[in-house]
């Protein structure tokens, strides 16, 4: 894709797409990190004196006007951010958004009402792409994060302008390509969460690109009870034995190693400081469950981090949020970080629960790479092809 250094924007009307889908807690912004991972890509186009007009979907009103789902509180935030006014528009075509635009002076940045108020957002209408694409000269695609959506606003506007990424787009298709598409190997993924059904296509991809795969979380009893392996309560999903099965077979035809937990931690009842026992995989009580990955295992996988190049992390190894459930990925995530930061690794994570277990844990800024995006870092890892990012590659030059 082309990005900022291949177009002059001074004095242009620039429509942004930027993924203003922030955490909010009684109207309030709770976390401000996409606001911030954003202000670098706003702040280069302000100051080279273009009009910034910021485009972006909120939650999910399903095409209908929900006021408490406007954009303008998470406008403001970003105006902090930025530490310069911004401006607001209550709709994202039609004539309010053509004057607000039209009032703009360069270096001025407006943003407009949540995209997903109108049907033709999610059904890529092509006139309402159209209609925002009239309120620009040129696309940036700043929104890494909703790139796997095939929206007006992701895909379909950029086939009216000519278009760019960002800096945070470049950010994440760099750092991505580093880890998965063309890594420094031996290579390791760490693949973790509740269910093999909502990883399926994961776990299928990188057996055949990484070298080691090491599953943890609830998803890995299901691989354990596929092997024979008594789990006790633990949550796992019995119909899906015979795809672990054929994952584990097929990760042996392409070479890469699996690593599933040898001890985990188990409790009677998941809530809070509950007495916990540190089991291995044969010995796992039938009253009780798994709820993290044990000692044993992270130090076997922490052992073996100096022969491994890149890692790319996605999924907590345990019930992260309830302690003391939080302890395998906390050490890992410390082991990860020194790795790094000696420079012996590179390190990518991504997906909302990753990023928030990082955070907990204190280490999020000592990965290499965090991604900001939840589902758009997933289907990459899958091996999908995203529509949002195609769609900066396209050839323009029947645009004249
Ligand atoms: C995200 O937060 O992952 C993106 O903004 C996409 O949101 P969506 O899942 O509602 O499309």
């Amino acid at each position: 894709s082309k990005t900022l250094d291949d177009v002059k924007v001074a004095g242009q009307r620039v429509l942004l797409r930027a993924d203003l889908n922030v955490p909010v807690h009684e109207g309030k912004v709770s976390d401000l990190t996409r606001l911030e991972r954003l202000a670098p890509t706003i702040r280069e186009l302000s100051e080279k004196g273009a009009k910034v007009i910021v485009l972006s979907h909120f939650d999910r009103p399903k095409g209908k006007v929900v006021p408490a789902l406007s954009l303008r509180p998470i406008a403001e935030a970003l105006g902090t951010v930025l530490g310069k006014p911004v401006a607001f528009a209550a709709d994202c075509v039609g004539p309010v958004a053509e004057e607000a635009v039209a009032k703009l002076q360069n270096g001025d940045v407006l943003v407009l009402e949540n995209t997903r108020f109108h049907a033709g957002e999610e059904e890529n209408n092509p006139e309402f792409a159209a209609a925002l694409a009239k309120l620009g000269d040129i696309f940036v695609n700043d929104a890494f994060s909703a790139a796997h959506r095939a929206h007006a606003s992701t895909e379909g506007v950029a086939k009216h302008l000519p278009s760019f990424a960002g800096r945070l787009m470049q950010a994440e298709l760099h750092a991505l390509e580093a880890a998965l598409g063309n890594p420094v190997r031996p290579v390791a993924a760490i693949v973790a969460g509740s269910k093999v059904s909502t990883k399926l296509d994961l776990l299928n991809n990188l057996v055949a690109k990484v070298d080691i795969l090491v599953i943890g979380g609830a998803m890995a009893n299901t691989f354990l009870a596929a092997q024979g392996y008594n789990v006790g309560k633990s949550l796992q999903e019995a119909d899906l034995h015979d795809t672990a099965r054929e994952i584990l077979k097929t990760a042996a035809v392409k070479g890469c190693e699996i690593i599933l937990p040898q001890d985990v931690v188990v409790a009677e009842k998941f809530e809070a400081n509950a007495p916990t026992q540190v089991v291995k995989i044969d010995a796992i009580p039938h009253n009780a469950m798994a709820l993290d990955v044990g000692p044993a295992t992270v130090a076997a996988f922490i052992n073996r981090l100096p022969e491994i190049k890149t890692i790319i992390w996605n999924g907590p190894l345990g019930a992260f949020e309830t302690k003391p459930f939080d302890a395998a990925t906390n050490v890992l995530a410390e082991a990860i970080a020194l790795a790094t930061k000696e420079g012996k690794i590179v390190s990518v994570g991504g997906g909302g629960d990753t990023v928030s277990a990082l955070k907990l844990a204190g280490y999020h800024e000592h990965m290499t790479y965090l991604s900001s995006a939840g589902g758009a870092f997933l289907e990459w890892m899958e091996g999908k092809v995203l529509p949002g990012v195609i769609a900066l590659s396209k050839d323009l030059s029947n645009l004249g």
